[in-house]
């Protein structure tokens, strides 16, 4: 189903972008890597160019529209064409609302919000000419609002609601829209996370809670595509907490009121 299709991949030098976009170009499909670190972007196509695939890198950041733009043309310039977007490039962070500052908010909006709506709007009228399709990466988090992890659970929600908007926009124009809930997933040693002050620190390796190996939950994210899904969960656990809520929306918020210590001293 991929070979030979165009796939962009935003965020995509580390974690779950990373190994997206590889096993997307294992099957065949011409893949763009991004980040905003040029180091990061350039030491991935050569590594994806000594393999085989074939790759382009764009240094940018997808928060900014006119690079979103560029990500296009650039994409177009280079392979012709634009069928798969997976807006996967996201930012963590943790801390309680009292103490976060505001730039931690405006940081986590702009890069998880607008960052996957800017590559949308840029990228849609190519993906309309090839009936493609486009994936949100969401998180569990995005399910029901953590103790926290406001900034994220807010952000993650939020995408959330756009591919819910955008999908039934472009069923006319049959462009598929879809949205993924990772759950806790192995971490590349570089993830970095937000302080309530807004610094960006390395991620501790997480002990205290049981991680999904990384090729599980890309799997899932490709087999979605394939299947054209709307939702898909990269564990039971994600798909459970999503009929829990919304069947007993209130029993869930008693649920989680009573967990709260535990995920507010979640690593
Ligand atoms: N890992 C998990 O357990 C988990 C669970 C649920 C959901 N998710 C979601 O899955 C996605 C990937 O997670 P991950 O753990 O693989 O993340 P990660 O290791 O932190 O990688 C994220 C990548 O996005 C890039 N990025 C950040 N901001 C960007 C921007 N404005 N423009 C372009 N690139 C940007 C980063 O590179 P630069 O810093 O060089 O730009 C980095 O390569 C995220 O959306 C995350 O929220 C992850």
């Amino acid at each position: 189903m991929f070979k030979d299709k165009v796939v962009v991949v935003t965020g995509s030098v580390q974690g779950i972008g990373k190994r997206t976009a590889e096993m997307l170009a294992e099957k065949g499909a011409k893949v763009v890597v991004n980040s905003r670190t040029k180091t990061k972007v350039d030491a991935t196509v050569e590594e994806f160019s000594q393999k085989g695939f074939d790759v382009l890198g764009l240094t940018g950041d997808v928060s900014n529209y006119d690079f979103c733009e560029e990500l296009k043309t650039q994409t177009v310039a280079k392979f012709g064409r634009i069928d798969y977007l997976i807006n996967n490039a996201g930012l963590a962070a943790k801390g309680s609302i009292s103490d976060s500052e505001a730039n931690v908010f405006e940081k986590m909006y702009a890069v998880n919000v607008l960052g996957s709506l800017y590559p949308t709007m840029a990228l849609l009228p190519e993906i309309k000419q090839t009936k493609g399709g486009i994936l949100f990466i969401s998180s569990m988090a995005g399910i029901i609002g953590l103790p926290s992890y406001a900034a994220y659970s807010g952000t993650k929600r939020s995408i959330v609601s756009l591919a819910e908007s955008i999908k039934n926009e472009l069923v006319d124009d049959e462009v598929y829209v879809g949205v993924n809930y990772p759950g806790f997933t192995e971490n590349d040693a570089q993830k970095e996370i937000l302080s309530p002050s807004g610094e960006a620190n390395v991620m501790v390796k997480r002990e205290d809670v049981k991680v999904e190996p990384l090729d599980k939950t890309v799997n899932k994210i490709i087999r979605q595509i394939e299947k054209r899904k709307f939702r898909s969960y990269s564990s039971y656990k994600g798909r459970a907490l999503q009929t829990m809520y919304r069947l007993f929306p209130t029993l869930s918020l008693s649920i989680l009121k009573m967990n709260r210590r535990k995920i507010m001293d979640m690593q």
